[in-house]
């Protein structure tokens, strides 16, 4: 806009130029000339140039010229293949069309478990009082639950067998994201295991995940073995090694990022035949890196990068501290909800530890709204200080 105006007001200004009459007939041809190789120049530049469109305005600009790197053309980017081409413009148009507005917008809670929902009472409690806001959906792999609250009879979907660390296990979380989205109403989706309970009240959470455009995946990268190192180039060319992420599976995404994994069959399809256990030797799980990835490919700036469900790696062991009865105290959970800043801890031997902000529309805000791994023991001193906590 900047470069047209300037560039019209050019001309205009030649135009209305008093040329000397004895140079006038002898030059003007002369100037037509410069001014339509000019022109011309500058359309072969944007063309050149399409992405780079800054470089052309440098021509015109006086305050522009910030060196000569604006001058080279960007270093040439990998030629993708017939399948990625598709795959990239079916999501940047889903990502560029706002989804239906919905007059009664919910939140998805799904919830993926082998069978029993120890913590159904306590999410009962949570949902109480805000019908008509949130759907639940329940992915039992093993055995049907009996339940114990309103809101989760009958919300079963169709489920198969989940193995832990293997495609099944994306597979349940796109069957769930498949059937929530039958909703329309349903605007933001929630990934939620039997081990996990809420740390705030409904109000809380609604406005949260409702009030932002981004979805909580979780994504960073850890060059150690248990990041990049479990990387096959059997992934090529599709998904490069730069750009392999890891992330906690527990997500909470909006309506948008929810269909483009639908829409994706290209990169699920690299994960599910060459991140699996045992391949190349290694042990890679896509339940930890196909999201995160993905994301990072294809819209990077579209996530947190940090999940809102916090979990206690902090001993170091295999698996996540687990909560018991007597752990449960008002302190442990002022604790996990004053939280605001997100670690990520490499697998190398540097064991980097990568602290950011949590940051929400711009403002540092506690990171977590869920926590997990309590065990089913818990419950009770939950129930009684579940008022008292969400207060705070
Ligand atoms: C999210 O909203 C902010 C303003 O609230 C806007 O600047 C930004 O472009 C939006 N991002 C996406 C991915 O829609
Ligand atoms: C998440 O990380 C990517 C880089 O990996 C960055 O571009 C993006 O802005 C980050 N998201 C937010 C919300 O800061
Ligand atoms: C809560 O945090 C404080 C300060 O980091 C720590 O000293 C205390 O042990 C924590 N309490 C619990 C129950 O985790
Ligand atoms: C719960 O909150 C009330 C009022 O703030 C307080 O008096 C009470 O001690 C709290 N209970 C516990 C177990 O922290």
């Amino acid at each position: 806009m900047k470069t047209a105006q300037t560039w019209r007001f050019s001309m205009k200004e030649m135009q209305n130029l008093p040329a000397p009459r004895h140079r006038g007939q002898l030059k003007k041809p002369t100037w037509i000339i410069v001014l339509v190789s000019l022109v011309s120049l500058f359309l072969i530049c944007a063309y050149i140039y399409p992405r780079h469109n800054s470089a052309a305005c440098y021509v015109f600009s006086s305050n522009g010229c910030k060196g000569f790197s604006h001058w080279l053309p960007p270093a040439p980017a990998r030629e993708f293949t017939d399948d990625e081409i598709a795959s990239r413009v079916v999501i940047r148009d889903i990502l560029s069309t706002p989804p239906l507005e919905s007059k009664n917008p919910k939140i998805a809670f799904l919830f993926l478990t082998p069978g029993a929902l120890p913590f159904e009472k306590l999410w009962d409690k949570f949902l109480h009082g805000h019908e008509g806001r949130f759907s639940v959906y329940v992915h039992a792999s093993k055995d049907k639950p009996v339940h114990f609250s309103r809101y989760f009879v009958n919300r079963e979907i169709r489920s198969d067998k989940v193995v832990w660390g293997k495609i099944s296990m994306v597979d349940a979380e796109r069957r769930l994201l498949a059937n929530a989205l039958k909703d329309p109403d349903n605007q933001h989706f929630v990934l939620l295991s039997d081990s996990c309970i809420p740390l705030h009240d409904f109000d809380y959470v609604y406005n949260y995940l409702m009030h932002t455009n981004i979805s909580f995946v979780d994504c960073f990268e850890d060059p150690g073995p248990h990041g990049s190192g479990r990387y096959s180039d059997h992934m090529l060319p599709e998904v490069e090694k730069i750009n392999f992420r890891k992330g906690a599976q527990w997500f909470t995404m909006k309506r948008q990022h929810a269909i483009i994994i639908m829409a994706d069959s290209l990169y699920y399809t690299k994960f599910r035949d060459y991140c699996k256990p045992g391949m190349d030797g290694r042990n890679c799980y896509s339940d930890e890196h196909y999201l995160p990835t993905f994301f990072y490919m294809l819209d990077s700036s579209g996530i947190a990068n940090w999940s809102v469900t916090h979990v206690d790696w902090s001993e170091g062991k295999w698996h996540p501290k687990s909560y018991s009865a007597k752990d449960i105290t008002y302190e442990l959970l002022k604790n996990i909800t004053s939280i605001d800043e997100s670690v990520h801890v490499t697998s190398d031997e540097k064991k980097e530890i990568q602290v950011r902000p949590c940051i929400w529309n711009g403002m540092q805000r506690p990171c977590y709204l869920f926590a997990r791994k309590f065990l089913p023991e818990a419950l009770d001193n939950l129930m009684q200080l579940f008022s008292n906590y969400t207060a705070i």
